[in-house]
């Protein structure tokens, strides 16, 4: 049973912030920036090559002081520590939460029940280097005696999100003579665009599954199984060759029949949203290789150590997630979006959702109690510039304030032209613009008729951060991806709910279970749902073709 806690309304820095609100509440970046022209500066944090500048929020000195103060009083540092040593923080799976075990160096030491489980996670890695090496080099041969050119990743959610994300985001070192594919969706057409130009001779299915029971994934499976025996002749000895699992459950995967040879394990206590860097990132470390995999690794352990030890002050994941809660808090905000200028980074906020809003889309507390403040945001984005170009109209000028994370790199990986100094000053100009706005004095000075004055004033006043790094490598990408999991942790400590379970996902998958015999049975089975479900059921079976 979780301990009980007074709830965080009525903390005193809880209260505190609400009459700080109302004294900062109107006060225009303008006036903030005019009387303390320092803050640019001043409002900077910086941690193992990742820059923060977050002096462009409705905040004041005071109002860091306070959410300081209050994720004090939340006893975010007991937290931390307990998630960091190994402690059950995943209350209603009464599991611990240790993706930080996932990159702790060799020869550190964090116990589970009793067992020091970071032996067995190097003894994974190992493994998954063995064979990394040995299919990147067309050592590991086909059914055929082909080499494997093509990989195919099937999962969902976590077991998809994460390889597909960081494949596309170190795609620049990336093994160019290979392919990498992503299949998640039930829809067949995600599989069958997958496979299309691929010859199984050469194809290796990767089968990414923490339960390997998650209908999505075992279907595509099936059908991969399918694909390739069709392909290789029928012989059902091709599959060791061209199939292999990730998973936590050894008896589901030898029942699908991929032998436990090819298997690569993880445990209960890393979450699927907070898996990339277990087994689950194979295709990660097929694509770029055991050293720039390790490299993803240190990144993210650097940002975990920075999170567990730096003064919450100066705590870039902590500076993060106070922010975040505030707007969400204390303006009654709804979204936040992230925003790369990056095009390698373009799978960055599908990544965030599932790692955001799995994590603190709840509504009751660790202890059961229905809470009466909101809890997690949603999160959202695209890359930029292309963002600019469709829904910052709304950002600038629409009635919504959305605060904005734009991450961008000093240097690009390519350099293609004068590209690079346009992208980023794009980002400036962006935080600028959103900060500062436009008055209808600066409007009229322009010229402009009277009549267009208010459809061309930008009333400014709207927060975001810029969150810079060098350029984008291995370790930076485990650096950021570690920054918004802590990020997100520090704002559920101070909501106090549980940020490592999932429960609303259970209803639908649950009903579909239900559903699917009734569409697929012969005859007309008996509807029992509501009328609506009802018709649409026999609307489909009305209407579908038979073949
Ligand atoms: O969406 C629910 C969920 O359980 C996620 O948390 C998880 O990442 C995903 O399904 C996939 O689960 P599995 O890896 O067990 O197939």
């Amino acid at each position: 049973m979780a301990k009980k806690i007074l709830p965080v309304t009525k903390s005193r820095a809880w209260m505190a912030l609400i009459d700080h609100k109302k004294s900062i509440g109107r006060q225009h970046l303008r006036k903030l920036f005019s009387d303390d022209p320092g803050r640019g500066e001043r409002m900077t944090a910086k941690a193992s090559g990742l820059f923060l500048d977050y002096s462009k929020n409705r905040i004041t000195g005071q109002t860091l002081k306070l959410l300081i103060q209050l994720a004090k009083e939340s006893g975010l540092k007991n937290r931390i520590d307990s998630m960091f040593n190994g402690e059950k923080i995943n209350v209603t799976e009464d599991r611990a939460v240790l993706h930080i075990a996932l990159r702790a160096p060799r020869g550190t030491k964090i116990m589970v029940d009793g067992k020091n489980v970071i032996p067995q996670v190097h003894e994974v890695l190992d493994r998954m280097a063995d064979f990394s090496i040995r299919v990147r080099s067309g050592q590991w041969k086909g059914h055929t005696g082909k080499r494997i050119r093509n990989v195919v990743n099937i999962g969902i959610g976590g077991s998809d999100l994460g390889p597909v994300m960081a494949y596309e985001a170190l795609r620049f070192y990336s093994e160019r003579s290979m392919t990498f594919r992503f299949v998640s969706n039930i829809d067949g057409i995600d599989f069958a665009e997958a496979v299309r130009d691929l010859n199984p001779e050469e194809t290796m299915f990767i089968v990414s599954s923490k339960t390997f029971t998650t209908m999505e994934t075992m279907t595509n499976a099936q059908t991969a199984k399918e694909w390739l025996l069709n392909g290789l002749g029928g012989d059902t000895r091709a599959v060791a060759k061209h199939c292999v699992a990730v998973s936590t459950n050894e008896q589901k995967v030898t029942e699908f029949g991929i032998d436990t040879a090819n298997m690569f394990g993880f445990w209960d206590w890393v979450g699927g949203r907070y898996s990339m860097d277990s087994a689950i990132g194979l295709s990660t470390m097929l694509a770029i290789g055991p050293e720039h995999f390790h490299a993803m690794l240190n990144g993210f352990h650097e940002m975990d150590e920075h999170f567990r030890t730096a003064p919450f002050e100066s705590n870039l994941p902590v500076l993060l997630g106070l922010l975040a809660l505030w707007y969400n808090n204390f303006f009654g905000v709804q979204t936040i979006a992230v925003l790369p200028y990056e095009n390698y980074l373009k799978r960055f906020p599908a990544y965030l959702q599932q790692l955001t809003m799995e994590s603190n889309g709840k509504h009751v507390t660790l202890d059961g109690k229905k809470v009466n403040y909101n809890t997690g945001p949603i999160y959202w984005g695209e890359p930029g510039t292309n963002g600019q170009h469709s829904f910052y109209q709304l950002i600038h000028q629409g009635t919504r304030m959305i605060p904005c994370d734009f991450i961008a790199f000093v240097n690009p990986l390519i350099k293609v032209g004068r590209h690079h100094d346009i992208l980023l000053s794009n980002v400036f100009a962006q935080s600028e613009a959103l900060a500062f706005g436009k008055t209808p004095a600066q409007v009229r000075a322009e010229g402009t008729s009277e009549w267009l004055v208010p459809h061309r004033v930008f009333e400014g006043n709207r927060p975001s951060n810029v969150i810079l790094a060098d350029h984008l490598t291995p370790d930076i990408l485990g650096k950021l991806v570690a920054l918004y999991e802590h990020s997100t942790f520090t704002q559920s400590v101070i909501w106090n709910i549980d940020a490592f379970d999932q429960w609303g996902v259970e209803l639908g998958k649950v009903l579909a279970q239900r559903i699917i015999p009734e569409i697929e049975g012969k005859g007309s089975p008996k509807l029992n749902h509501d009328g609506s479900t009802n018709n649409l059921i026999q609307h489909y079976r009305k209407n579908k073709k038979l073949n």
